[in-house]
């Protein structure tokens, strides 16, 4: 089997590896006699796998005893609504940084519960640039922006300084991809399916103060109650949950920390930026000081030469790089996943497919 390029925005490539670990677990998971799939989350070898999986999570992205860990589903969506239903106070209100289409998403689930100020919003710029400089009112009862845009290719570089308001981040597209600062919010969440893992996972790692009983709330949207249950109030996604443990393994084994991995993914993003800038017929519009290392968004001024450029990739291996339908043009996502080797073929298939177009 040749295995393709995949630069989905996710679910994603994963590295090699933990794939063939899994297959190669698949049969028997150790001594078990059964897969992780067929096995009950209450059983003892399951539960090492949490206890295992939740301890490389911490040790990697370095987070304080005073915040727990959640292995939820329903998807970084669902956390669009649990972060106002266990937030806001009542006739509180939340402040969102708007920086596209899933902070939009944000803002209409929030509102559904309270009130929502927009407190910075980089529509006017098609949202090409992060808002810089917000000022946060200390009434608020959280933050909340979304750290990588995965549409539009942008990623907060600096967080806003929010005094003693709760910061809440959607990390969905960034997560894991560097060191970050847990002690700098309240609550951090992502779905796996990109840099962590596969789909049906949802992890939040909330702050203990953030953590209140709301009797009012449905049962699996309570953070409470997911805590109190340590994430196993009904039966939790076992087996994205073993599979996030396989990727914190990789992780481990070939970089040792987030700040090694980050040396690579920067290395990686370098090599398609840096064609991007020379390049007379692709071009990226995110201001560069602003620009994700995860998804990188290019296109040529001709909606028609774009397609004709992802059918080209295509037949070289290199599959998804349509850009998101609300945006156009291509869009390359370079996640933990995909090795240098991946980004050196893409620039050498656009370089052809540039040269080739000079001598039409
Ligand atoms: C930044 C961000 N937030 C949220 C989502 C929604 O994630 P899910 O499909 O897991 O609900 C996505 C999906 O791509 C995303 O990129």
């Amino acid at each position: 089997m040749t295995r393709v390029l995949n630069f989905s925005a996710g679910p994603s490539q994963l590295p090699l590896t933990v794939v063939q670990k899994a297959a190669a677990q698949l049969l028997e998971y150790g001594t078990s006699g059964q897969s992780v799939m067929e096995m009950s989350h209450r059983s003892s070898t399951f539960l090492e796998i949490v206890r295992e999986t939740e301890r490389r999570l911490r040790s990697l992205l370095q987070i304080p005893q005073n915040y727990r860990v959640l292995f939820l589903q329903g998807g970084a969506s669902l956390q669009f609504s649990m972060v106002p239903m266990n937030l806001l106070k009542p006739k509180g209100k939340a402040g969102i940084i708007h920086t596209g289409t899933w902070t939009k998403k944000a803002i209409e689930e929030c509102r559904k519960f309270g009130e929502c100020v927009v407190l910075a919003s980089g529509e006017a710029d098609h949202f090409h640039s992060i808002p810089k400089d917000v000022i946060v009112p200390q009434d608020l009862d959280y933050v909340y922006l979304c750290e990588n845009n995965t549409i539009i290719g942008t990623k907060y570089k600096t967080l806003p300084e929010c005094g003693h308001v709760p910061l809440v981040a959607d990390c969905s597209s960034c997560i894991l991809s560097e060191p970050m600062d847990v002690s700098r919010y309240g609550l951090i969440f992502a779905g796996a399916q990109k840099n962590m893992g596969i789909a049906g996972l949802t992890v939040v790692i909330v702050r203990d103060d953030l953590i209140e009983e709301r009797p009012e709330l449905p049962s699996m949207m309570s953070y409470a109650v997911q805590v109190k249950h340590e994430s196993m109030f009904n039966t939790p996604p076992t087996f994205a949950i073993y599979m996030l443990g396989l990727v914190l393994e990789w992780i481990e084994t070939e970089f040792q920390d987030l700040k090694a991995l980050q040396s690579y993914n920067q290395r990686k993003v370098a090599l398609l930026y840096d064609y991007l800038d020379s390049s007379a017929l692709f071009k990226n519009e995110v201001k560069k000081e602003d620009r994700s290392m995860m998804n990188v968004p290019f296109m040529t001024d001709d909606p028609q030469l774009d397609a004709k450029f992802i059918a080209y990739a295509q037949a070289e291996g290199l599959v998804n790089l349509k850009g998101h339908r609300s945006v156009g043009g291509m869009r390359a996502s370079i996640y933990n996943g995909m090795p240098m080797e991946g980004v050196e073929k893409l620039v050498e298939v656009m370089k052809r497919f540039e040269e080739a177009q000079a001598i039409c």
